[in-house]
């Protein structure tokens, strides 16, 4: 038997790198997934591979900084599959530079996506978890969140906001008794095609590891940056990902997972 065998989760920013690996891992271990991004074409293309590997996904079109889009998002998956066990809270974007050439719009663009999407993730999801029972859910934090970014300073508060917004509903929840386990990941230096996205100039200075060797190339970063010198892969998150996701975790709350070699 699989290890989440009549299971259903959501993986958010699920089309492209950690959020497909995850959406991919959790698959094989015979959860159905709900797989949601911006990126539609993108999205449509990962839940037919998946399915394509013996899978069962599906794909919902959804912007995690809008309120209205994760009503429906969690109606839908009610409608389809009466519950919802497993909450990837994964989407997110990245926006450097020196902190007084950000523009609000710019920083309140970043908090959306990064902070409100986890915040309206938990306040609509916990519901439904609770609604079946229980479940786990799971926000994808940064090393960042630890050490801060000179280079990404804005990046960096999202990421601490959402270690200490995970540390908190791991307190309500166990509070409450729900059987909601809540558990945050903190990734390094992962090799996803985010490297190529980052908005705004990376800047040299002072400010930490991040500044002062700044790339695109996350090879050439992690040489630099990671104890163990190498950049890890998508399926390293996911597999951190499955653990918090399986009942092997059911002791398990309010945890911080970093999965960096050696970095933080
Ligand atoms: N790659 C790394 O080194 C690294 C390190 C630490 C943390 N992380 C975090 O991991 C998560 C995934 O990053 P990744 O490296 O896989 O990046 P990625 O760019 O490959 O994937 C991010 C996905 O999120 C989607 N997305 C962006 N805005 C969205 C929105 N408003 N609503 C829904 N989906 C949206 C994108 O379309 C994309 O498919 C992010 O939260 C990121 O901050 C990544």
């Amino acid at each position: 038997m699989a290890k989440l065998d009549g299971k259903v989760a959501l993986v958010t920013g699920g089309a492209s790198g950690i959020g497909l690996a995850c959406a991919q891992r959790l698959a094989k271990e015979g959860a159905t997934v709900t797989l949601s991004d911006i990126d539609t074409a993108l999205g449509e293309a990962a839940v037919a591979g998946i399915v394509r590997d013996g899978g069962k996904a599906i794909f919902l079109s959804h912007d995690v900084a809008d309120e209205a889009n994760w009503i429906s998002v969690i109606a839908e998956i009610r409608s389809r599959f009466g519950r919802l066990d497993i909450l990837v809270n994964n989407a997110g974007i990245a926006i450097a530079g020196p902190i007084t050439d950000l523009s609000l719009a710019d920083w309140r663009r970043q908090m959306g996506i990064n902070l409100d999407g986890v915040f309206l993730g938990t306040k609509h999801g916990l519901p439904l978890m609770r609604a079946g029972g229980g479940g786990s859910l799971i926000n994808i934090a940064s090393t960042v969140a630890l050490s801060g970014s000179g280079n990404m300073p804005s990046y960096a508060a999202t990421k601490g906001g959402v270690r200490a917004f995970t540390k908190s509903i791991a307190l309500q929840c166990a509070a409450q008794k729900d059987g909601v386990r809540v558990n945050a990941i903190f990734p390094g230096i992962i090799d996803t095609p985010v490297y190529g996205k980052f908005e705004g100039a990376p800047q040299h200075g002072p400010g930490g590891v991040n500044t002062k060797h700044i790339t695109r190339d996350p090879e050439a970063l992690a040489a630099k940056v990671v104890p163990i010198g190498v950049p890890g892969a998508p399926e390293d998150i996911a597999a951190g990902v499955l653990y918090l996701a399986s009942d092997e975790s059911r002791y398990v709350t309010g945890a911080e997972l970093v999965v960096a070699g050696g970095l933080a």
